[in-house]
């Protein structure tokens, strides 16, 4: 959601507002704009509803010159809608400040009447430009930004990253976080801020991760961190791991094209470190002591959406290699039912930007109730990690369409080694299954390149079903939260109907969906690998068949029982049973990705959504 930049520096101050936008659009936003000090040192702002093009548009028409501080915002609409005038930044002190907010403050109608009684006229519908007019009052009573927007920051329920600026103090940006993401950009007589490192990774790989409830200061030749009380803060840079190219699309139609294709590697580089002589061992959880992960009696993983999914997939490996329990809930769930937690109990949360706002509170939830935490993420030093006793990385990349799909492979992959890095802990891991799980992992990168390669075929079976209205997609075991991942890509990006479901489930209601020509894709489980299952899923094709489905089945290289009954088959290498979703989904992705492009739809950005979930 709501993208964030700042910059004070001698540079472009309106480009480098611009390009951190720019590689910030993937949050999802529907307005953005612009402050600088112009060049008679006022503050001007442009801003415009839309994409960042009509911003651009506006600024050719109407150029702003400027070098100094600047900070801009792609606005994913909460209070309002998506107006020019609800555009951020917002004004305060008769123009002289202007402010951009990412996230929700839940005091603002009480906050609005105190502003408004004080005289502001407000010309938004927004949360945020009450808090502008507030530091506005502020800044008058004390003429000094920081103490002002300390005093400010203090009084706002909810969440937020604030970023402010003073015609008065042209050579300063502040900035607060709470329950929001907040990061500074080290450069040379320049620094940056950013709703995340993609903000300015153009400029600078050095950053700094704003904790919880601190104030970060910048000028050109300086960055102070305090907290909400002002008192100073110790931190410590660290370098981003990507670099800017690894944001860009390459040559690719779409980020999530790229993103596909990106697979095999981002499951290599996850895996790699964690592997040697034949055992698997992850050195961030050693951290955590052998003792917790075995006496652990109960597993607990918090994710939503995709993420989820992969947690559901992860579920049934860490059962069977370290026989414990394990239950998956939405992050947004999970603290609302009051949650059987122990001291033995442990989180394990899975989150692609370490920033979505329902698992974070979740983990804040499990953290006060003493459990320990794990993360399994994406983005180095995201909140998430930082907030868990033991961080997991998934060494995916940068992953910028909304869609997630790189990502959701790679989460399943680590959730697979804390499975077997538990099972070999708490001694419940069979050297079979052990190597086993060793020469999976081998040869999964080349198995998923060859799931890359279905592309051409699944862009044909998009093309012919281009007008398709509904998709269902059936599963059984593992290959049940593949049908929902699959079902959910369909949704997000192609706007179609699409469900999931587990095929034993059928003949318990949904099989009445059914009707001539309604197209269901069944993931067929490995007849060498799954013998039973496998004859249970092809039962299961035939009685949708008998009641006129069309069968898109996706099957094991070489398994010819299939061909009697389905309209398509997809050839995918042989892997390890529970390795299946990773080479499974790959032509599910696909085929949401050409319909979506068939219909003429936006794949990076569909409508709606955003790529970051900052706000409950
Ligand atoms: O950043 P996270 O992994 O925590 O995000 C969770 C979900 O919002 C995310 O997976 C969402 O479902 C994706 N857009 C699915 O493609």
């Amino acid at each position: 959601m709501c993208g964030i930049v700042g910059y004070v520096g001698p540079g472009d101050t309106v480009g480098v507002l611009l390009s951190g936008l720019k590689r910030l659009e993937y949050r999802g936003y529907d307005s953005a704009g612009v402050a600088v000090l112009d060049g008679a040192g006022e503050v001007s702002v442009r801003k415009r509803s839309g994409k960042l093009a009509r911003l651009t548009e506006m600024l050719e028409a109407s150029p702003l010159e400027a070098h100094g501080s600047g900070i801009g915002h792609t606005r994913w609409a909460t209070h309002g809608g998506p107006t020019d005038a609800n555009a951020h930044p917002h004004l305060g002190d008769g123009g002289r400040l202007a402010l951009i907010h990412n996230g929700i403050v839940e005091n603002f109608a009480e906050l609005r009447a105190e502003v408004e009684a004080a005289g502001v006229e407000l010309l938004s519908e927004t949360d945020t430009e009450v808090v502008a007019a507030l530091l506005g009052i502020e800044f008058e009573r004390t003429g000094e930004l920081e103490s002002a927007f300390r005093t400010v920051v203090r009084r706002l329920h909810g969440t937020f990253t604030l970023l402010a600026m003073h015609r008065d103090e042209p050579d300063t940006v502040v900035a607060a976080r709470h329950n929001s993401p907040l990061v500074v950009g080290l450069g040379e007589g320049e620094n940056f801020l950013g709703s995340d490192v993609a903000a300015f990774v153009g400029h600078t790989r050095r950053a700094v991760a704003v904790e919880e409830d601190n104030i970060a200061i910048i000028t050109p030749e300086a960055v102070r961190i305090t907290d909400f009380a002002g008192d100073p803060v110790e931190f410590e840079e660290y370098e981003v791991a990507w670099n800017a190219d690894a944001a860009e699309k390459g040559g690719w139609s779409s980020f999530m094209a790229k993103e596909i294709t990106e697979q095999p590697e981002a499951a290599a580089n996850t895996i790699r470190g964690r592997i040697a002589g034949g055992e698997i061992s992850i050195p961030e959880l050693e951290a955590l002591g052998d003792e917790v992960l075995r006496n652990a009696d109960r597993i607990v993983i918090i994710a939503c959406g995709t993420a989820s999914y992969a947690g559901q997939i992860g579920a049934y490996a860490i059962e069977q290699w370290a026989r414990v329990p394990v239950e998956v809930q939405l992050s947004h769930e999970f603290r609302y039912r009051d949650p059987v937690l122990t001291e033995r109990t442990l989180v394990i949360s899975v989150s692609q930007s370490g920033e979505t706002m329902d698992t974070l509170m979740a983990v804040k939830y499990a953290n006060e109730r003493g459990v320990t935490t794990v993360s399994v993420c994406n983005t180095q030093s995201a909140t998430i990690p930082r907030e868990s006793d033991a961080a997991v990385y998934t060494h995916a990349g940068p992953e910028v369409a909304v869609a997630s799909t790189k990502a959701f492979t790679a989460q399943i992959t680590a959730l697979y080694l804390i499975g077997l890095h538990l099972g070999r802990v708490r001694g419940t891991l069979s050297a079979e299954d052990q190597a086993a799980a060793v020469t999976a992992f081998d040869e999964l990168p080349a198995a998923m390149t060859e799931a890359v390669e279905t592309h051409e075929q699944l862009a044909q079976l998009a093309h012919w079903m281009a007008d398709t209205r509904s998709v269902l997609f059936l599963g059984r075991h593992v290959g049940y939260p593949t049908a929902l991942e699959g079902a959910l890509k369909l949704k997000e990006i192609a706007y179609i109907h699409a469900e999931g479901f587990a095929a034993g489930e059928l003949k318990h209601g949904p099989i009445a969906l059914i009707d001539h020509g309604q197209p269901v894709f069944v993931l067929v489980p490995s007849p060498r690998k799954s013998p039973v299952m496998h004859s249970k899923v092809v039962s299961n094709i035939q009685e949708i068949r008998a009641r006129g489905a069309r069968v898109i089945a996706i099957v094991e290289k070489g398994d010819t029982s299939v061909l009697p009954y389905a309209d398509d088959v997809i050839r995918l290498p042989l892997t390890d049973a529970l390795f299946e979703p990773l080479v499974q989904v790959v032509p599910l992705q696909w085929f949401a990705l050409e319909l979506s492009q068939a219909k003429g739809l936006d794949v990076d950005q569909p409508r709606n959504l955003a790529k970051s979930v900052t706000v409950e």
